[in-house]
C-alpha cells in the first residue's frame, strides 16, 4: 500500500524550494530514492534539501564518489547510482551504517535491492524549466 502526491515546478528554484521543505522534515533513518532522466532535477532537488537540514556545504553530483556526506541539524547522506550498471544492495554501500546516522537521498534510486521502509520522488521533465515530481512513500511492504 502507498500514498502518492504529486507537484509540478515551473524552475530550479521551485524544485529547491520543495527539497528545502523535505530537509526541514527528515529524521535518522529517513531514506528517500530520486528517480528520472538525466538533467531531470535530482541533485537540484537534493540542494534544496541540503539547506533544509541547515547544512552550508555545497551540494553537487556525487558521481565520482558515489556517496557524500552533509552535515547540518541532521546528517545528509548525498547518494549517486549512476555509474551502478545494474543493482546494488544496500549493505555494500554501508547505507546501514548512514542510516544510522541521519537521512539518505539515492539518485538513481531504483538501482538500490533490498529496501524496505522508503519513500520515492519521481522527477518527469515537462518541459525546458517544468518539471513534475511524484512523491510515493510505502505504508506496508
Ligand atoms: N523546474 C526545474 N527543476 C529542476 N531543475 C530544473 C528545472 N527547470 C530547469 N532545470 C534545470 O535542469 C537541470 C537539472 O539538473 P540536475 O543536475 O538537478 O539533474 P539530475 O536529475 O540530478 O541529473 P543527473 O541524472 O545527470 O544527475 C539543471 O540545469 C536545472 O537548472
Ligand atoms: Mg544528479
Amino acid at each position: 500500500m502507498a500514498t502518492t502526491t504529486s507537484r509540478e515546478t515551473a524552475s530550479p528554484e521551485e524544485t529547491e524550494a520543495l527539497g528545502e521543505e523535505l530537509g526541514r522534515r527528515l529524521r535518522i533513518g529517513d531514506l528517500v530514492l530520486l528517480s528520472g532522466e538525466l538533467g531531470a532535477g535530482k541533485t537540484t532537488f537534493v540542494r534544496g534539501v541540503a539547506r533544509g537540514i541547515g547544512s552550508s556545504d555545497s551540494v553537487a553530483s556525487p558521481t565520482f564518489q558515489l556517496v557524500r556526506v552533509y552535515r547540518g541539524g541532521i546528517q545528509l547522506a548525498h547518494v549517486d547510482l549512476y555509474r551502478i550498471e545494474s543493482s546494488v544492495e544496500m549493505r555494500d554501500l554501508g547505507l546501514d551504517e548512514l542510516l544510522d546516522q541521519g537521512a539518505a537521498l539515492v539518485e538513481w534510486g531504483e538501482r538500490l535491492d533490498d529496501v524496505v521502509r522508503v519513500a520515492r520522488i519521481h522527477f518527469d521533465v515537462l518541459g525546458d524549466d517544468r518539471r513534475r515530481l511524484t512523491v510515493v512513500r510505502d505504508l506496508v511492504r
